[in-house]
């Protein structure tokens, strides 16, 4: 089972994917892996999400490839079936918690407050998305909440409005490992194919994560 802390904590910069046609995973996960982002977060917000998982799998080893947006039980199964290495959520919900549990898949729900955050770790979670990162409260909150939960170790990735003017603000955060966000695949350039564009997004991305 994948080290979730580690591998994300590693990549620093994880591309939210809103992927329409599935046809377009593969070039998709190879440019963004050249641009030096391997760790992918392809969300169930479209009905391509578990095929293009699947093909990524397949046709792109060097990526690791997770299922984002598992907003319910059967979501998460469907994530599993497909391949999927680890799991994200927006929100707490402990009976998703508990089936990725039954599946062995690692699993980052989504917390915005103190008491959801409360109740992911009672549910065993060792790493919480903070969403929407920016709408919520941004780095001052995390900074509020880990006055009271950093002797638990638990770990973040914010996501929600992070972009590169303030992603490093985020990662110079020890306890925020990572950072997850959309501008790193717009939909533009994935709707005409520019795979050049979104490697160089990707590029820059990591440029900005080591500036932290
Ligand atoms: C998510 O679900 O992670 C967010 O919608 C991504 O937010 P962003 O579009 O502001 O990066």
């Amino acid at each position: 089972m994948l080290d979730m802390v580690k591998t994300l904590g590693d990549a620093k910069i994880i591309p939210v994917i809103v992927i329409e046609d599935e046809a377009q995973a593969v070039p998709l996960a190879k440019a963004l892996v050249k641009g030096g982002l391997p760790v992918l977060e392809v969300t169930f917000r479209t009905q391509a999400a578990a095929g293009a998982i699947a093909a990524i799998r397949r046709e792109v080893p060097e990526a690791v490839v997770g299922a984002g947006t598992l907003l319910t039980v059967e979501q998460l199964k469907a994530a599993k079936a497909a391949g999927a290495a680890f799991g994200v959520a927006p929100g707490f919900d402990p009976a998703v918690v508990a089936e990725a549990k039954t599946q062995d898949l690692p699993f980052c729900p989504g917390i915005a407050t103190a008491s959801e955050l409360s109740q992911a770790l009672t549910a065993g979670c060792k790493m919480v998305k903070f969403f929407p990162a920016e709408a919520a409260g941004g780095v001052k909150m995390i900074k509020n909440l880990l006055g009271a939960f950093r002797f638990t170790g638990v770990k973040f990735m914010p996501t929600g409005g992070v972009k590169p003017t303030n992603v490093a603000e985020y990662l110079a955060v020890p306890e925020i490992i990572c950072c997850g966000g959309t501008w790193i695949v717009p939909k533009d350039a994935l709707a005409v194919g520019d795979y050049a564009a979104i490697e160089r997004l990707a590029a820059e991305a990591v440029a900005s994560a080591a500036a932290s």
